[in-house]
């Protein structure tokens, strides 16, 4: 393959001991929301679940209420379609995108995609760079991105029909003081949409430690015991 291979993203909710920073996973949220929520949807996840990243049940009911894409309703008797707010037990609308190209929906892209999270950070700062010079010369047809296109060298085909969405610092303003630059914005999707592909790797970890602990204790019982069974035999 032709595309670069995605840069190296370190996150808290790294290895076997790690763990979600719900103050990243909001930053997240919110470039989700601002930025990608228009073209993308996220449709395996629901409003309530934004509780456990750290959302007050009050903010979680608000969020859904305020949320642009509204759910669709049929009315029963006529079989007519309308819509009607979000509730927090909603998952998040499906979104209709009218461009080019068809946007997947991100709930599970982070398990989806070849280097999940480092790619999509890759992907998300990766516009501005351009084929390498052994590309363009083996591949001279990588110099023209179609119309309506854009070059991304993390992306398979090269060329996506995704715009840069991230094109500026301060995008969106954190309510935790962090500085909004691309890269920022863009690790902090990154981590969200690790969170949404696995809501709970948390206790799976938490769990695993505690089996590994339970394994040590046991095993120094078994040793106690065989120590006290074979004391004073020959
Ligand atoms: C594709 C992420 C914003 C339109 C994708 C892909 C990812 C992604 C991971 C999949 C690439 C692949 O198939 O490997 C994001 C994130 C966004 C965002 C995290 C916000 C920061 C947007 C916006 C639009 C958009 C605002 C519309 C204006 C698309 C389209 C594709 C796509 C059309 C399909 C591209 C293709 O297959 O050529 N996006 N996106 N995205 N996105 Fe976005």
């Amino acid at each position: 393959a032709m595309h670069h291979h995605p840069k190296e993203l370190r996150l808290p909710s790294d290895g076997p001991l790690g763990k979600f920073d719900n103050q990243q996973l909001q930053r997240g949220f919110l470039v989700f929301e601002k930025v990608c929520a228009s073209c993308h949807s996220l449709s395996l996840v629901s409003f309530r679940d934004l509780q456990q990243i750290g959302y007050s049940e009050a903010e979680v009911k608000k969020i859904a209420k305020d949320w642009p894409i509204k759910q669709p309703v049929q009315d029963p008797k006529a079989g007519t379609w309308g819509e009607r707010d979000n509730l927090a037990s909603d998952r998040f609308p499906k979104v209709y995108y009218p461009g080019t190209g068809t946007p997947p929906d991100l709930s599970l892209i982070t398990k989806a995609r070849h280097g999940g999270p480092a790619y999509v950070y890759s992907l998300l700062t990766g516009y501005s760079e351009k084929p390498s010079a052994e590309a363009l010369a083996h591949f001279p047809e990588f110099a023209k991105t179609p119309d309506g296109m854009h070059f991304n060298p993390y992306f398979a085909n090269l060329n996506i029909a995704m715009p840069p969405p991230l094109t500026a610092d301060d995008q969106v303003t954190f309510s935790d003081g962090t500085r909004a630059t691309v890269d920022q914005m863009a690790q902090d999707v990154s981590a969200f949409l690790v969170w949404t592909a696995e809501p709970t790797m948390q206790r799976r970890h938490a769990a695993g430690v505690a089996v590994v602990l339970f394994l040590l204790i046991a095993t120094g019982l078994a040793y106690g015991a065989y120590l006290t069974v074979w004391r004073g035999v020959k």
